[in-house]
């Protein structure tokens, strides 16, 4: 499928248009537009779908189409399959939670946006030495969180990493004052009881706060 113009072939101008990344696992299809307009409205853009419900895909399809202040990509893609599944259904970039050979030639063979995560040293400097200068770093809090990028700021200077797992509203705004955090990804943004009441609004609002986090 063909990345549209007006939206950024490149995983850093995507991750630039926001301080937060949605991370969005969607049960009901029927949810999926009234929430990422929801989350569009509120200022935040660039929402990840993880392809770990079925109907992930559909989700995602029904944003690409419907939502077209959205730019919306895959979370959780595991292999090719899944990348090329997303890619059919007009996402604009992929992120995984680790990366594999086979993921990374996948993505750059395709020039398709790609978020690969790390959680150690050594997986970053592999990442690297292929060309990603963004990295997931994940699970976040898990994996030592502010401290961890802190301590790594100066030797793998050159990266940037969008840290995702257990951050928060209270967490996120330590994370965005890291000058090698390029923003950070979280569900905090659409709590589960919102989208299953359908409450808009309430995504609307905390979407506006996530928006401001980084002036
Ligand atoms: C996930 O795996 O769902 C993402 O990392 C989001 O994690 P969070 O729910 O802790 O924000």
């Amino acid at each position: 499928m063909a990345i549209s113009a007006a939206v950024p072939a490149d995983m850093a101008a995507i991750a630039a248009l926001a301080p937060v990344i949605p991370v969005l696992t969607i049960d009901k299809v029927s949810d999926a537009v009234p929430l990422a307009r929801a989350l569009v409205k509120g200022g935040l853009r660039v929402l990840e779908i993880t392809l770990r419900t079925d109907t992930a895909l559909d989700s995602l399809a029904a944003i690409a189409r419907d939502v077209p202040g959205a730019v919306v990509g895959a979370g959780t893609v595991l292999d090719e399959t899944q990348l090329r599944q997303a890619q059919h259904v007009g996402a604009r970039f992929a992120v995984s939670p680790g990366c594999t050979r086979a993921l990374a030639s996948a993505t750059r063979a395709a020039n398709f946006p790609f978020l690969p995560g790390v959680q150690t040293v050594s997986e970053a400097m592999e990442l690297s030495e292929l060309g990603f200068r963004l990295l997931k770093f994940f699970p976040a809090e898990q994996a030592g969180g502010i401290g961890w990028l802190k301590a790594v700021g100066a030797s793998l200077a050159g990266l940037r990493f969008c840290p995702t797992g257990g951050v928060n509203a209270e967490t996120a705004p330590a994370y965005l004052a890291l000058p090698n955090v390029a923003c950070v990804g979280g569900s905090w943004v659409a709590p589960r009881k919102a989208v299953e009441g359908g409450d808009w609004a309430v995504i609307e609002k905390l979407a506006a706060a996530a928006a401001k986090l980084r002036g």
